[in-house]
């Protein structure tokens, strides 16, 4: 093919939708504004890396029942808030990526991991595009004293890196980050969707043909999903998120994919001079410093996972001084609060329509568990009202649409766990009753109906 006429190609930098003309709106995601030209990879596909097979990479059908497993199937990294996000530790052959703002603690975490893995006799090579051997040792040197068996290696052409892992057969290894990876044969920029769906693929193989477990990290975009394709979270077998606010201290892990374990689990960190350090009670975590005998805050309970993690939702209602009234929230979703404003509105005959409410949940956690309606309920009614709450309350229930309290699951280990945390009085949902013991020391309040609140 002659060179002035190489194709071009447009893809959508959020989904990789390719398209052979520029558009304005994503037909594939809808994101307006994404698309970037690039090289028809599709030309090259005969001759490029991830078409071209070995004879020993080639694989056989086997039984089901004959399929061998390593011994040790789940390798422990020993951070236990880990181990428990990624379903018991890492699994041999696995690919997980790491996803967050930068600073979180991304390439903190890893280096910790390998740190661990290390001490335990494992080999591991750490891979870094971002930064030089000399950044990430005045980082290794706060988090403690490495033994030989972890490896640095500072490169960004993922070709060479396969070589290396091919050749040296890590047990571990860190990639950070798949944007600054590329591979030679893939005629995009570094970080474009086609290089990161390729070298996602290669490290696919290599891990699953190797059966080497990687970490990859990810750079989020601003509304925090993984920068480059949708198709990266696709790829990989599980998919993890650090959250949390960049300016306190504390990070929070959640799994969001996860092909060998339950997904609904979180971790909890803290970033100290020493490196991430876990939070072994986040509840106790999330509730310190709670302001006492003011109005608008409450406590309230969302099960993450296996674990029942207490929360406290602030809300402020005040009186709109422009036409129209603001409605903000963060920590929970605020199609929710505008829909529990809504009902509070029509089956209490509150006047919301001219309150700006503004809806807090304290320790940058993001709550989504229904459970935790009746807990946004009453902190915006104590807020209205000007009635501040007991602190000794803790209040949960989901809320329907008639005002209705309805069931939650696991009401026992909420009660159990907030025994623990020193509350006196649990508000929960009358259907609730059967499932929950009597406490000694803990006073239930079972109700049906958000009117029975005596706020
Ligand atoms: P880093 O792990 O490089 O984040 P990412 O890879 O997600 O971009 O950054 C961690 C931040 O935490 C950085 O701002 C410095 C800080 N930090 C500590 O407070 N204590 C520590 O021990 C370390 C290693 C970093
Ligand atoms: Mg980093």
């Amino acid at each position: 093919m002659s060179k002035d006429k190489v194709k071009t190609v447009f893809f959508c930098t959020e989904c990789g939708y390719e398209s052979p003309k520029w558009m304005g709106q994503c037909p594939g995601c809808k994101a307006w504004n994404t698309f970037k030209e690039g090289l028809d990879n599709k030309q090259s596909v005969k001759g490029s890396p991830s078409t071209k097979r070995s004879t020993s990479e080639k694989t056989v059908i086997i039984p089901v029942s004959k399929v061998e497993i390593k011994k040790e199937d789940k390798i422990k990294t020993n951070i236990g808030e880990l181990d428990r996000v990624l379903g018991g530790g890492i699994v041999w052959g696995s690919l997980t990526l790491i996803g967050g703002d930068p600073g979180i603690g991304k390439s903190t975490l890893l280096l910790q991991v390998c740190k661990s893995l290390g001490d335990s006799g494992k080999s591991i090579l750490y891979v870094s595009g971002e930064e030089s051997a000399a950044q990430i040792k005045l980082r290794a040197d706060r988090i403690g004293e490495f033994k030989e068996n972890v490896k640095l290696y500072c490169e960004t052409c993922l070709d060479d890196i396969k070589e290396v892992i091919e050749e040296t057969k890590p047990e571990v290894v860190v990639i950070d980050s798949i944007q600054t990876m590329f591979l030679e044969d893939v005629a995009s920029a570094p970080g474009s969707v086609s290089q990161v769906r390729e070298a996602t693929g290669v490290l696919m193989r290599l891990a699953k043909g190797l059966g080497v477990s990687i970490f990859i990290v990810g750079h989020v975009t601003k509304d925090g999903n993984v920068a480059g394709p949708k198709m990266l979270e696709h790829m990989v077998d599980t998919v993890l998120y650090f959250e949390g606010d960049r300016h306190a201290s504390y990070r929070i892990l959640r799994g969001v994919k996860n092909r060998f374990g339950s997904t609904n689990e979180i971790g909890v960190f803290e970033m100290r001079n020493q490196g991430l350090v876990e939070v072994a009670n986040p509840s106790e975590f999330m509730l310190s410093g709670r302001p006492v005998g003011s109005s608008g805050n409450v406590v309230s309970c969302s099960m993450e996972g296996t674990r029942p993690i207490f929360i406290e939702i602030q809300a402020l209602i005040t009186t709109t001084n422009f036409g129209i009234p603001r409605r903000q929230s963060d920590g929970v979703d605020l199609n929710r609060v505008n829909l529990l404003m809504a009902v509070l509105e029509k089956k209490m005959g509150l006047p919301f329509g001219n309150c700006d409410a503004y809806i807090n949940v304290a320790g940058g956690i993001k709550v989504s568990e229904p459970a935790v309606d009746l807990g946004l309920v009453v902190a915006i009614l104590s807020s209205f009202h000007n009635k501040p709450v007991k602190e000794d309350i803790a209040v949960f229930g989901e809320v329907g649409l008639s005002g209705e309290v309805r069931a939650i699951a696991q009401a026992d280990a909420r009660v159990n766990e907030a025994k623990k945390l020193g509350f006196k009085k649990c508000i929960l949902p009358a259907s609730c009753k059967k499932s929950v013991q009597d406490v000694s020391g803990m006073e239930l309040t079972f109700i049906e109906n958000i009117k029975e609140l005596k706020i």
